[in-house]
């Protein structure tokens, strides 16, 4: 796919991937609507795109919740208004929990759920329509290795991007003729605020880890848009854990069960925000 003069919308684009994602896009000549609910930073980032690159059309950047359908509705009618069209949207806004499954509450559940599965949900469900009656478009999903198999003390997380996965194909199914693509990503450690403003239940640890600099990944993601490749695996580890669940699940299982037991930690306590370094595969 050419980027350039292409209307693409993108959720998450305050930090990290999201973030990384806008320069590479604007440099191409996307005509980008960013999207995020910290509004200032925001249109820091739309700034920065625009002085660096301004021969490019500037982003637009739009304070949204995804949590919120009314805002998630005028996110795409905007962006529509003024450019006429959605041809990507790129479905990146996401949060974290971590710990034991038995603290996580049934509400820590529902919150990852409202932003990882029913948020890219919703924004899906608007852009669609005109993807369809035009027959043609893209959605990328940024998903994780997490969405393949359930990962000890990621489980409201898991849940959220595997249940992303699975509308995801059914939808991939269900328009396979229409000329709308949905395009799945499934990075693996990448350095971003996720770790810093995750939800912390405690009961476990987060390894030390070894994070992909966004921008790496994020131009990964935009030449797979443009080479209209098949999902996008970015590390061996998600692309070995993809093949082993269907071909070896006990080696597999045994694996989950190894993390599971390096990584418990009674005395670990809960906290609202992270406050160590280090990451498990999100
Ligand atoms: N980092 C990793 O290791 C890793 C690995 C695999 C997959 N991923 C996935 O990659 C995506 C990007 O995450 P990241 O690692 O770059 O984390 P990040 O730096 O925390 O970025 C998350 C983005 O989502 C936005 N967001 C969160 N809740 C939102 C809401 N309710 N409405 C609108 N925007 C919301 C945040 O902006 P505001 O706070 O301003 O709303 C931020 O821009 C996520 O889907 C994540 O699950 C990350």
């Amino acid at each position: 796919m050419r980027i350039e003069g292409k209307s693409i919308i993108l959720t998450g684009a305050s930090s990290g991937i999201g973030r990384a994602l806008v320069s590479p896009l604007v440099k191409r000549g996307a005509v980008l609507t960013i999207a995020a609910r910290r509004g200032e930073r925001l249109a820091e980032v739309a700034r920065e795109a625009a002085e660096r690159y301004p021969d490019s059309p500037p982003p637009v950047a739009v304070a949204c919740d995804v949590t919120d359908g009314t805002a998630v509705s005028s996110l795409v009618g905007g962006a529509v208004e003024r450019l006429g069209d959605v041809d990507v949207l790129i479905n990146n806004a996401g949060v974290s929990a971590f710990g034991e499954e038995a603290r996580t509450s049934v509400d820590d559940y529902r919150d990852v759920m409202e932003v990882n599965f029913y948020g890219a949900l919703a924004c899906m469900r608007e852009v669609l329509p005109f993807m369809v009656r035009r027959g043609e478009g893209l959605i990328v999903n940024v998903l994780s290795v997490a969405a393949l198999h359930g990962v000890p003390y990621l489980s409201a997380y898991c849940a959220s991007k595997s249940a992303l996965l699975a509308v995801s194909e059914s939808i991939r199914a269900e328009l396979a003729d229409s000329g709308v693509r949905v395009m799945l990503v499934y990075p693996g450690y990448t350095d971003s605020e996720i770790f810093d403003v995750e939800k912390r239940v405690g009961g476990a640890r987060r390894p030390p880890g070894t994070y992909a600099p966004a921008d790496i990944v994020a131009q990964r993601i935009v030449r797979a848009i443009e080479v209209g490749s098949g999902d996008l695996f970015l590390t061996m580890r998600g692309r070995a854990l993809s093949v082993l669940r269907g071909l070896a699940p006990p080696v597999v299982e045994r694996a989950m069960r190894k993390i599971a037991r390096e990584l418990r930690c009674p005395d670990e306590p809960a906290g609202e925000r992270g406050d160590e370094e280090g990451g498990s595969e999100s």
